[in-house]
């Protein structure tokens, strides 16, 4: 499961959620924890070694501080602050609201670390800062007005994940792991409220360390500013479960795009628990989303000022979103299409390979032979691997395919592979991660999922088939039969793992795991599998 190694730069498999489904189907909540347990292990495992291979360059800590804008303060009324606010929660589409902010303090742009803002001009900036992002009507010194009551900072409700806004002075302390709000003088009461969250899209993942959320109240001093900053900035966890590519997309980058995309890169990351790996294999999806550099959160000393600071990550759903929910009401169509874009691969508009060559050799002088369609066969590492592989291409060929056989390796970029992903009709791989790089396909590409044996349609549909049609992709399942699973030969037909799949899972979903993610290889008997791919063909040709 977790110790595959991808068959491709997003290859892998998706078992650790897999298992979250089954259990849940099973409502075999007991054992969960513990399985995850056995989960991590092997993860965490594969995540170090994975880690120190592709160990990148030191990431600076530097501040965001545009250096080509004027350090002039130009106060707004209070009251237009608290209004830019509003509209911005009801309107997410807009650009942050960022150009008027004042805080462009000039503070050393070589290292702000270690130049603490504290002499007395900065100081008195500081309070005007202050003054400006005071939405409490404090100005003529009477507080008449009423104060609008704040919404509170941190939203525990959803049931996939928690997060914390914080608008107007919000400072982070990474190496304490905490991000502070400190209110305007007006509003400072005797309550100092605390949260501690996951700042990753799953609110119970233990794997992810907490961050904590404080208002200060009357009687706390702020840490001051070593750094300020007039974009706003988001703190998540690389951690968690990513090395599994399918987990790097359902845990971070997708919950990442929901939460960020719509501010058209004016926002700056920082990291708690940095994997420089992950950095380095998506730097293009990270780089379109932020502008800025990345800051090791964990490591940053400095007190950080921004006027606004997101903690923790809006997920929707497993490898999915919400439209009704998401900024702009983003959909997976979009998440792919995106992500296409990013890797500079032909737009929306250009239909799959096979019908682009014949096209264009039609309507040649020379009727030409039909160039075939292109299929990619992901071969697993470890676990639902192929045993017959070859005699699997073989069959992919005789049924009218060129193919492109994959098997597992590291040592390809993603741009690389996302390249050879889009000059493919279809993208063929045992249920498991491998699958994931469906995000490189054109629309209405297939991909011919294999569903191993063990009752394994639901999660297959759940993690990869649903998915693949939300992105306009075409998905076609084959199930196999009992004999072509290595659990036939290996405990016989009477035996419960093969007769009964279900008496398997109702024991516990770490059973299920065990026999049907694990120990499970794939030996396709191809005279059964022709069939689905003349299926295939023939959607192809539609
Ligand atoms: C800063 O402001 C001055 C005076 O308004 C202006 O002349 C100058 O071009 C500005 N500099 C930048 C970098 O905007
Ligand atoms: C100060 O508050 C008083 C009482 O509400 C109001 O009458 C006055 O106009 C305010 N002054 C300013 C400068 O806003
Ligand atoms: C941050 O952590 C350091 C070391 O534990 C501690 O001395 C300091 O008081 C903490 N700062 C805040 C604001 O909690
Ligand atoms: C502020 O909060 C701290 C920590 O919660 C508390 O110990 C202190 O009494 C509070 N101060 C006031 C003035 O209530
Ligand atoms: C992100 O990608 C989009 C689409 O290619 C592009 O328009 C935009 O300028 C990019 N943003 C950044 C910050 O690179
Ligand atoms: C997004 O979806 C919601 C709910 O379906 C709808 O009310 C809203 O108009 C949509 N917004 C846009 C920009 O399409
Ligand atoms: C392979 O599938 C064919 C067609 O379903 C079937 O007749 C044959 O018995 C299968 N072979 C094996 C070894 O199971």
């Amino acid at each position: 499961m977790g110790t595959d190694s991808p068959a491709a730069p997003v290859g892998g498999l998706g078992a650790k959620s897999t298992v979250r489904a089954v259990a849940q189907h099973h409502q075999a909540v007991v054992g969960f924890l513990v399985g995850f347990f056995l989960v991590l292990l092997l993860y965490t495992t594969l995540a170090s070694q994975f880690g120190s291979q592709t160990a990148i360059g030191v990431l600076e800590s530097r501040p965001a501080v545009r250096a080509d804008q004027n350090a002039t303060i130009t106060p707004t009324s209070p009251s237009k602050n608290l209004a830019q606010d509003e509209e911005k929660e009801k309107n997410p589409d807009q650009a942050p609201v960022n150009e008027k902010n004042p805080d462009q303090a000039p503070v050393n742009e070589k290292n702000p670390d270690q130049a603490p803002v504290n002499d007395a001009s900065d100081r008195m900036e500081e309070e005007l800062i202050r003054e400006e992002i005071d939405h409490g009507g404090i100005k003529n010194g009477t507080n008449t007005e009423p104060v609008t009551p704040r919404k509170p900072i941190c939203d525990l409700s959803d049931p996939r994940y928690d997060i914390c806004d914080i608008s107007g002075d919000a400072r982070t302390l990474g190496a304490n792991r905490t991000v502070l709000y400190v209110p305007p003088v007006g509003e400072l009461g005797a309550d100092s409220q605390e949260w501690s969250i996951r700042d990753q899209s799953r609110k119970y993942l233990e794997y992810v360390n907490k961050v904590t959320v404080r208002s200060l109240n009357a009687s706390q001093t702020a840490p001051e500013c070593t750094s300020r900053h007039t974009v706003q900035a988001l703190v998540f966890a690389m951690n968690g479960l990513t090395s599994n590519p399918w987990h790097d997309f359902s845990d971070v980058l997708i919950p990442l795009f929901i939460t960020t995309r719509a501010l058209e890169g004016e926002v700056q990351f920082l990291v708690s628990d940095l994997q420089p790996w992950f950095v380095d294999k998506y730097r293009l999806i990270l780089k379109n989303l932020s502008r800025y550099d990345i800051v090791d959160f964990n490591q940053d000393m400095g007190v950080r000022c921004y006027p606004h600071v997101t903690v923790g990550l809006r997920g929707h759903r497993d490898l999915g979103i919400d439209p009704t929910r998401a900024p702009r009401n983003y959909t997976m169509l979009d998440f792919r299409l995106y992500v296409r874009e990013i890797y500079s691969l032909p737009s929306a508009g250009v239909d799959i390979p096979c019908k682009v060559a014949n096209s264009a050799a039609s309507s040649g002088a020379i009727a030409e032979q039909q160039r075939k369609p292109r299929l990619m066969l992901i071969n697993r590492g470890r676990t639902r691997k192929f045993v017959n592989f070859p005699e699997i291409v073989a069959a992919v060929q005789n049924a009218g395919f060129e193919v492109i056989p994959i098997e597992p390796r590291r040592d390809l970029s993603v741009e690389e592979f996302s390249r050879v992903v889009d000059s493919c009709d279809v993208l063929m791989g045992a249920h498991g991660a491998g699958l994931t790089n469906f995000f490189f396909l054109r629309t209405n590409a297939v991909m011919l999922q294999v569903v191993p044996w063990g009752h394994m349609e639901h999660p297959s549909m759940a993690f990869y088939g649903g998915p693949a049609r939300e992105m306009r992709l075409r998905d076609v399942e084959y199930s196999i039969a009992a004999e072509e699973s290595t659990l036939y030969d290996k405990y016989g037909k009477d035996n419960p793992v093969i007769s009964d799949p279900e008496s398997i899972h109702k024991q516990g979903w770490q059973f299920g795991m065990r026999y049907y993610w694990i120990e499970q290889d794939i030996k396709l008997n191809v005279t059964r599998l022709a069939p689905t791919l003349h299926q295939v063909l023939r959607m192809l040709r539609e």
